[in-house]
C-alpha cells in the first residue's frame, strides 16, 4: 500500500486507534483495526531462521521447528551477495507459509571487539561488507513480500549493560563506521523496519534519539519504513514517538497508548507526529496483507539443502601447509572432538531456532571405512573427580588414536556457554582442555588439522604446530555435511575472513575501553576499528581481514581504470582479470581497497570499497569490474556536516586479502564541493598556505612573511635556526603577524585578508 493510501486510512482512525497501533498487542503481534480492514500481524526473530512461537504455547521460547541457516558471522565470510539473497528469499517464503509479516533481522552492528557476545549474529568489522551482505539478505526476504528488520540501530557493540550503557562516540566515527552499514542497507534495500537499540548514544537513548532516528535515518537517508524498538527499549513513550520510534514492542498492555492519547489531548504531542508513525506502520501491514501468499509451502528438506550449500561457501580455510587438505578417502583419519558428534550450529539467545534436521560430521563419514572417531573432550568443564578421571581417559584415548592414524582432524570450538546474547566473552581463548589436546595431538601427529566451530575469533597458541585450520564459524544445520565435503575435497573452500583475527585480545584497538565503566563506554579508538587499526599500526595479526585459502590458485592481472582523473561526482571503473591457475574448480573473492595517498585528515591506510566472488574452472579467466562513486574517496567532516574528498591521488589496491594486494592503479580525484574552512585570527599560516582557492592572495602573504621572517632560504642564522624560523612561521597564528613583524604586516591587512578568504 502506498503512503498516500495509508494516509487516507489513518485519517479515518480515532485517536485511540492510532495510539494503539503504535505498540504491540503482545510479545509478537501488532494490533489490528478491524473496522478499517487493518489485520493483526505477527513478527518473529531471525536472522538465520524463523523463531516463531508455537501458537498453542505461552512460552516465548517454545518455537516451531525451523531450518537453521549459517549464522551471520559465517554468512559474511561467504562474501557472496547471491547466496545471501537466496537464504533471505528462503526465509521470506517460510514467513509467508507461517504467516509472519516481518522477520527480525539482520543485525548490522560492527564488530568493535572480538569478544562481544553477540558477534556471531553480526557480519563484520567493516561497514562496507556489513552493509552489502545485509542489503542482500533484506532484498532476499523482501522479494517474498515479507519485511526484514535491520537491527540494532545503533552502536550496540557489546552485551555488557546493553540496556543502559551510554556510548560516547564522535560523529565522524559514527558516520564512517557504525552508521555506514545501516546507511548502505537502508538506501539500497529499503528494509520495512529498523530496530533501534537499547543503549544510549552520547547521553540519549537510541529510542529517544531524534538526531539518529529522525534527522539522520528518516530525513537525511529518506527512510520510509517504520522504526520499532528493540524489545523493551522504550524509555519515555511520548519523547520516543517524537524522536521517531513508530512502534513499541512488545506491547505495554495499553499503558503507553494512554500516554500518547493524553499527550495529544493536552497539547504535548502534535497529532501529525502520531499520524506519520501510523502511516508508516499501516502501509507495511497492508502491503503484507495485499501480497499475502497463503499457498506458500515451506519445504524444509529443500531449505536444508540450501543451508548446506550456503554453509560450504562460508567456510574459511585459514591454513593449509603442504596442501594437507583435501584429505583422501584412502588415508586413515581419526576425527577427534565433541563437535564432530554434535556440531555447534548456531548461537544462543533470541536468534536461536528450533532446528531438528542438523547432521554431524560423524554421521557424514559413517560409510568411510578409514575414518574413526574419539571424543577427546567434552564441551562441559569437568568438575567432579569422576568427570576429571573421564576427561583424562578421553584425552589419552585421543592421543593413542591420533598416533595410529595418518591424519588427525580435531573438531574444536567454543561451547554454548562461552558466547551468547546477553553477555560478552571473558577472553578470546578456547577452553583450556581443547588447547591442551590440540597441542598434545600435534606433538605426536604431524598431520593435524583443526576444524573450528565458533562465532568469533579465538587465539590459537598452537597455530605453528598444526598443518591446517578450517574456520566454519557457526555454520547452521548443514555444517556437518559442509565440513566433510570440504575436508575431502568435494567442495573447494572459498570463504574469506570478514574480520581480523588478532594474535591476542590485548592487540584489539577497543581493548582498553571495552566494555567501559558502569555507565559509559568511550569509543576512543575512533575510526580505527579492525584492520583499519592493525594496518595503521603495521601490526602482525594472526589472520588478516579478507584472508582465506583455496585448493586451487588464482592469478590477478591487467588492472585498468577507465579514467586517470575524475571529479568526486563522477564514477570510476576499475577492471582486473582473475584466472584459475590450478587444477580444481574454485571461487575467489576479489577485493578492492582504496587508499588516500596523501591527506591532511587522519585516515586509515586503506578501506574496502568493492568485492566480487568469481567462479572459475581450471584455466578459466574472467574480468571483474568495480564501479566507485564519491564514498570511495570521502571522509566525514563533523564540522562541515557532510562527506568530503581531499583533492589528490588515490590508490586502488586489488587483492586476495587486505594483506595480499596483487595489483594497484591510481586515480587523481578533484572534489566538486570543497570543505569550506573558516579562517580566523587563530588560523596558523601553515593551514592558510594549503588553500588552493585564493592562490594569488596566499602567494602574496607568503612573500611578505618570507621577507619579514627571513624564511626564504638565505642561511643567515645557521641551519637549525633557519629551520626553526621556518617552522615557527608555519605555526604562527594570524593574530601574531602584526606584532612579530613589528608592524610590517598590519592588523588591517590581516583582517581584510581573512574577510576575503571567508567570503
Ligand atoms: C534482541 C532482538 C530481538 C528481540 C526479540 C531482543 O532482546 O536484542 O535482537 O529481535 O529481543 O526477541
Amino acid at each position: 500500500m502506498t503512503r498516500e493510501e495509508a494516509k487516507k486510512l489513518v485519517s479515518q482512525m480515532t485517536l485511540e486507534e492510532k495510539a494503539g497501533l503504535c505498540s504491540g498487542k503482545d510479545f509478537w503481534r501488532l494490533k489490528s483495526v478491524e473496522r478499517l480492514g487493518v489485520p493483526e500481524v505477527m513478527v518473529c526473530d531471525g536472522p538465520n531462521g524463523l523463531r516463531k512461537q508455537r501458537e498453542d504455547s505461552d512460552n516465548i521460547n517454545d518455537s516451531i521447528e525451523a531450518v537453521c541457516f549459517p549464522g551471520s558471522c559465517a554468512e559474511a565470510a561467504s562474501f557472496d551477495r547471491d547466496a545471501m539473497f537466496q537464504a533471505g528469499a528462503a526465509m521470506g517464503n517460510a514467513c509467508q507459509a507461517e504467516n509472519i509479516s516481518i522477520l527480525l533481522g539482520p543485525g548490522a552492528n560492527i564488530k568493535r571487539s572480538p569478544i562481544c557476545g553477540r558477534n556471531f549474529e553480526y557480519y563484520s568489522e567493516d561497514p562496507y561488507l556489513s552493509g552489502q551482505i545485509a542489503a542482500s539478505h533484506i532484498q532476499g526476504v523482501q522479494s517474498k513480500h515479507v519485511g526484514a528488520c535491520i537491527k540494532h540501530f545503533a552502536a550496540n557493540n557489546q552485551e555488557t549493560r546493553r540496556m543502559s550503557i551510554d556510548v560516547e562516540i564522535d560523529e565522524r566515527t559514527l558516520r564512517e563506521i557504525y552508521l555506514a552499514a545501516f546507511e548502505e542497507a537502508v538506501k539500497e534495500a529499503k528494509p520495512w523496519a529498523v530496530m533501534c537499540s537499547y543503549n544510549r548514544i552520547n547521553g540519549t537513548f537510541a529510542s529517544e534519539n531524534k538526531w539518529l532516528l529522525k534527522d539522520v535515518l528518516k530525513d537525511e537517508w529518506g527512510y520510509e519504513g517504520l522504526v520499532v524498538t528493540d524489545w523493551g527499549a522504550i524509555n519515555d513513550r511520548v519523547i520516543g514517538l517524537e524522536a521517531g520510534v513508530d512502534l513499541e514492542m512488545p506491547g505495554s498492555g495499553g499503558t503507553t497508548d494512554v500516554m500518547l492519547v493524553e499527550a495529544v489531548k493536552n497539547g504535548n504531542l502534535a497529532e501529525s507526529v502520531l499520524d506519520d508513525s501510523c502511516e508508516r506502520i499501516v502501509s507495511r501491514i497492508m502491503t503484507y496483507k495485499e501480497n499475502r501468499n497463503d499457498s506458500a509451502v515451506w519445504d524444509r528438506t529443500e531449505d536444508h539443502k540450501l543451508a548446506v550449500e550456503i554453509a560450504k561457501g562460508c567456510m574459511v580455510l585459514l591454513k593449509n601447509e603442504s596442501d594437507i587438505l583435501p584429505l583422501s578417502k584412502e588415508q586413515s583419519v581419526v576425527m577427534i572432538g565433541k563437535f564432530a558428534e554434535k556440531p555447534r550450529i548456531q548461537g544462543g539467545g533470541s536468534s536461536h531456532v528450533n532446528a531438528k534436521n542438523w547432521s554431524s560430521a560423524l554421521e557424514q563419514v559413517k560409510t568411510m571405512e578409514n575414518v574413526t572417531y574419539v571424543s577427546g573432550f567434552d564441551t562441559r568443564d569437568a568438575v567432579s573427580e569422576d568427570e576429571k578421571r573421564l576427561e583424562k581417559q578421553r584425552f589419552n584415548d585421543a592421543l593413542a588414536a591420533a598416533k595410529n592414524a595418518e591424519v588427525a582432524v580435531i573438531y574444536a570450538g567454543l561451547p554454548d556457554v562461552y558466547e551468547s546474547e546477553a553477555f560478552d566473552r571473558k577472553h578470546m581463548r578456547l577452553p583450556e582442555i581443547q588447547n591442551q589436546l590440540i597441542q598434545a595431538v600435534a606433538q605426536i601427529q604431524p598431520n593435524t588439522v583443526v576444524v573450528l566451530h565458533n562465532g568469533s575469533p579465538i587465539e590459537m597458541p598452537w597455530i605453528n604446530d598444526v598443518k591446517a585450520v578450517l574456520e566454519t564459524y557457526l555454520g547452521g544445520e548443514g555444517v556437518g555435511e559442509a565440513t566433510v565435503d570440504i575436508l575431502f575435497g568435494e567442495t573447494n573452500p572459498s570463504g574469506k575472513l570478514p574480520e581480523t583475527f588478532p594474535i591476542k585480545l590485548e592487540d584489539n584497538p577497543s581493548y582498553l575501553n571495552f566494555p567501559g565503566s558502569t555507565t559509559k563506554v568511550e569509543y576512543k579508538e575512533g575510526i580505527f576499528v579492525g584492520y583499519r587499526y592493525y594496518d595503521k599500526k603495521n601490526m602482525d595479526v594472526l589472520f588478516p581481514f579478507g584472508h582465506g585459502l583455496s585448493y586451487t590458485t588464482f592469478e590477478y592481472t591487467d588492472i585498468e581504470v577507465n579514467k586517470e582523473q575524475i571529479t568526486d561526482e563522477e564514477t570510476l571503473e576499475v577492471t582486473v582479470t582473475v584466472a584459475n591457475t590450478g587444477k580444481r574448480f574454485g571461487k575467489e573473492v576479489v577485493q578492492l581497497y582504496v587508499q588516500d595517498v596523501e591527506s591532511q585528515v587522519i585516515r586509515p591506510v586503506k578501506e574496502l570499497k568493492g568485492f566480487e566472488k568469481v567462479a572459475l574452472e581450471p584455466g578459466e579467466s574472467k574480468s571483474v569490474t568495480f564501479t566507485l562513486g564519491k564514498r570511495a574517496w570521502a571522509y566525514y567532516d563533523a564540522e562541515g556536516k557532510g562527506w568530503y574528498t581531499e583533492e589528490g591521488e588515490f590508490k586502488l589496491l586489488v587483492g586476495a586479502s587486505s594483506r595480499d594486494i596483487r595489483l594497484e592503479a591510481s586515480v587523481y580525484v578533484t572534489p566538486v564541493q570543497k570543505l569550506k574552512r573558516v579562517y580566523t585570527m587563530n588560523t596558523i599560516l601553515g593551514d592558510l598556505y594549503s588553500n588552493q582557492e585564493f592562490k594569488d592572495e596566499i602567494a602574496e602573504l607568503k612573500r611578505m612573511c618570507d621577507s619579514v621572517f627571513d624564511t626564504d632560504g638565505e642561511k643567515m642564522l645557521g641551519e637549525s635556526m633557519d629551520a626553526m624560523m621556518e617552522a615557527q612561521t608555519r605555526e604562527m597564528p594570524m593574530k601574531s603577524l602584526p606584532s612579530f613583524s613589528n608592524g610590517k604586516i598590519s592588523r588591517e591587512y590581516v583582517e581584510e585578508l581573512l574577510k576575503k578568504l571567508n567570503a
